[in-house]
């Protein structure tokens, strides 16, 4: 099959080389032309793990990139992968889906065949069918018989994200029609997994609604966690023996320093402002989002209660991406945690095995290290803040600290004498 993708983040490559491998032909529309060449040459523009050595194999064969969307008629079938970030109120921003949408019904003007437009990137129940659906159709002067709609949500976790699409523990398609539906399913051939078909409103809140779950549960592990750590007990401990409930399950019960990237917090906060526009108050998504704000400031309040003041205190931070096997710093824990420090006088030692670099364009004016021994060197007390299995393995290096304070927010750390931030 042709397929088209707009929007080379991490949804749309990564989906684009799969889908590759699928042995389809596809072109990847994207705006940033220095993202073209990088992968048009066959290197990713992001970290992400196997990305690398697959992108190679099908970069210039059968993906091409381009920031043109003349091609884009002569595809079967387009994903929309194109950011949804939090606008101000904590909204989903759609303006970028929306000039995708318009571009798309430009360039499906000249097509004579029948089309299916699918959205990919997470957006409120409604998008698909008020803005695409609308401006694709009033863009390429044709109608629904024309063009199918299907809303076909990413269950991606970076680091994880091709063994997620190539092995994922479902399908979701949301379709305005059994054809549209067939044509993305198809795009699925030689994936084994059950296929869900819905309507497309339903696979908008699916997304949501699956997001908003995974982050319920660490909330409310992070808050079961405060009330073991105050009780003396190890909620790795008790959330293992919850999670052995299979209609509990034991993912994401791993309490700590609280979630961050590019779709939990963001996806529950558009949930949240979907709900209150519709004049509801949905406690529940808010309180998660609290206890999660809260984990950052608690570990700091641990670290002030085990230091007392620690202003010009060398404080070693371990762990700057949102999670372990990514260079994303969205929504990163870290960020919050080493502002806070700064604001309080602390001088950073930071390291992170891959995201240095994009925590240095956010707060330049902190140290970044080569390692985690240059970090911990002559540290008055370090904080672990991602779960990077290389931390497990520190042992010695915490021997050239100053002061051996150390409190894990991850809880990866294998050496004695340190802390948990709930344990
Ligand atoms: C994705 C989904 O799109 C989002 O809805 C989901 O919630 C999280 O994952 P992601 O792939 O991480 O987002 O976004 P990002 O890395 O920002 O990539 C979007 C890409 O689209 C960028 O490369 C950007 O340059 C490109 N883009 C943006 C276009 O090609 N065209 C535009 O008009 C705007
Ligand atoms: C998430 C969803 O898992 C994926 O299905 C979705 O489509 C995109 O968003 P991602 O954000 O890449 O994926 O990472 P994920 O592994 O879900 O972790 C998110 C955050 O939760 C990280 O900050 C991680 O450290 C934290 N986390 C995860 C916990 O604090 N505890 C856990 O038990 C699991």
């Amino acid at each position: 099959m042709r397929i088209s993708v707009v929007g080379g983040g991490y949804v749309g490559l990564v989906s684009s080389v799969c889908l590759a491998e699928l042995e389809h032909s596809i072109k990847l529309i994207e705006v940033d032309e220095n993202k073209v060449k990088a992968i048009n040459s066959g290197i990713p523009p992001i970290y992400e793990k196997g990305l690398d050595e697959h992108l190679l194999l099908h970069a210039g064969r059968d993906l091409y990139a381009t920031n043109s969307y003349e091609d884009l008629a002569s595809s079967d079938l387009t994903l929309i992968c194109v950011g949804t970030p939090a606008g101000k109120d904590g909204s989903a921003d759609l303006s970028i889906v929306e000039s995708a949408s318009v571009s798309i019904g430009k360039a499906l003007r000249r097509k004579e065949d029948y089309h299916v437009v699918a959205v990919k990137s997470t957006v409120p129940p409604g998008t698909t069918e008020s803005l695409v659906m609308s401006e694709v159709l009033r863009h390429s002067c044709k109608s629904i018989n024309e063009i199918g709609f299907a809303m076909n949500p990413e269950f991606l976790r970076e680091g994880l994200a091709l063994q997620d699409f190539m092995r994922p523990d479902r399908i979701v398609i949301g379709s305005s029609d059994e054809r549209a539906g067939d044509i993305v399913e198809s795009s699925y051939k030689g994936i084994d997994a059950p296929v869900l078909r819905t309507g497309i409103t339903a696979a908008e809140m699916i997304k949501y609604a699956s997001n908003s779950f995974l982050a319920t549960k660490i909330s409310f592990s992070n808050e079961i966690g405060n009330i073991c750590k105050k009780l003396g007990v190890d909620v790795y401990e008790v959330m293992r023996g919850v999670g052995m409930d299979h209609r509990i399950s034991p993912h994401f019960l791993n309490a700590g320093v609280g979630f961050g990237g590019s779709c939990f917090p963001k996806d529950v906060s558009a949930l949240i402002r979907l709900a209150e526009n519709m004049d509801l108050d949905p406690i529940l998504l808010k309180s998660v989002l609290e206890v999660n704000d809260r984990q950052p400031t608690k570990i700091v309040e641990l670290l002030i209660k085990r230091k007392g003041d620690i202003k010009g205190n060398r404080v070693a931070i371990l762990g700057l991406a949102f999670k372990n096997d990514t260079d994303d710093v969205r929504e990163s824990r870290a960020e919050l945690v080493i502002k806070e420090l700064v604001r309080r006088g602390a001088s950073i030692a930071a390291y992170d095995p891959k995201a240095n670099a994009s925590m240095q364009k956010r707060i330049p004016d902190i140290e970044y290290c080569e390692s985690a021994s240059d970090a911990l060197t002559d540290a008055d007390a370090c904080l672990v803040l991602t779960e990077w299995p290389e931390f497990g393995e520190l042992d010695k290096e915490f021997d050239l600290m100053r002061s051996r304070v150390i409190i894990d927010g991850r809880r990866v750390l294998s050496c004695k004498n340190s802390e948990g931030i709930c344990w």
